[in-house]
């Protein structure tokens, strides 16, 4: 099956977002993936609402939000409000990890937890039903253009083997370091949504770069 490419608009041209967005309205991607980072979470601070509204005026695909943010139930009815149809809290973020869950699934959207690379799969055993999407980071969270970490095979295996054991159906996403080199891997480890970054905006055809990501197999 073809994974959902969701290219990440932390590597666009912030002075040209509206032609970086048309590129992705146009290009074989399905999602676009918003990197919101808040300089305590993460040690970086990306950028905010008024850019996130800028973007879903141009956007015609689904907004994958992806929050690197402490206590992010204080903005998650924002995010909502802002277009998000996939909202991704951290699990190291969050007290009440089952809380924030219900309160995102209350507004009708899908509900992300994203896993560090230090998080053991496990930690989602007893959330795993109420979870529409896992974003496992094969990098550490706050930069793109890091290295794939390689243990990010082994930890899909280990999700989808507790996907299938629980019966869930949740989809598996893998964040960072992602490229036509390790996309087929990934995939055949279970991955459903790839998210890429520096590989698709640095590349000279980011067109031709998402079509290949879309067909590897
Ligand atoms: C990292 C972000 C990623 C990042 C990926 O904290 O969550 O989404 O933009 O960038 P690349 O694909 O360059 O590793
Ligand atoms: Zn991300």
């Amino acid at each position: 099956m073809q994974p959902i490419i969701a290219p990440s608009v932390l590597a666009a041209d912030f002075g040209n977002l509206e032609q970086d967005c048309k590129m992705i309205n146009t290009s074989d991607a399905d999602w676009f993936h918003i990197d919101i980072m808040d300089g305590v979470f993460v040690p970086n601070i990306s950028f905010g609402m008024p850019v996130l509204a800028e973007i879903q005026k141009h956007a015609q695909k689904p907004l994958d939000v992806h929050l690197m943010i402490v206590d992010p139930d204080r903005y998650l009815e924002t995010f909502h409000k802002l277009g998000a149809e996939i909202l991704t809290v951290h699990y190291e973020a969050c007290k009440h990890l089952h809380r924030s869950l219900q309160l995102i699934k209350s507004f009708g959207i899908k509900a992300g937890v994203a896993l560090n690379p230090h998080t053991p799969v496990q930690h989602l055993r007893d959330t795993i039903q109420d979870i529409d999407l896992v974003c496992l980071m094969s990098v550490n969270p706050g930069f793109g253009g890091q290295s794939f970490i390689e243990k990010t095979y082994d930890k899909i295996k280990e999700l989808k083997q507790l996907i299938e054991d629980t019966n869930s159906n949740c989809l598996i996403e893998i964040d960072g370091g992602v490229t036509d080199k390790n996309a087929a891997k990934l995939i055949s480890c279970g991955a459903d949504v790839l998210v890429a970054g520096s590989h698709v905006f640095k590349s000279a055809d980011s067109l031709s770069t998402i079509k290949t990501l879309k067909n590897v197999n």
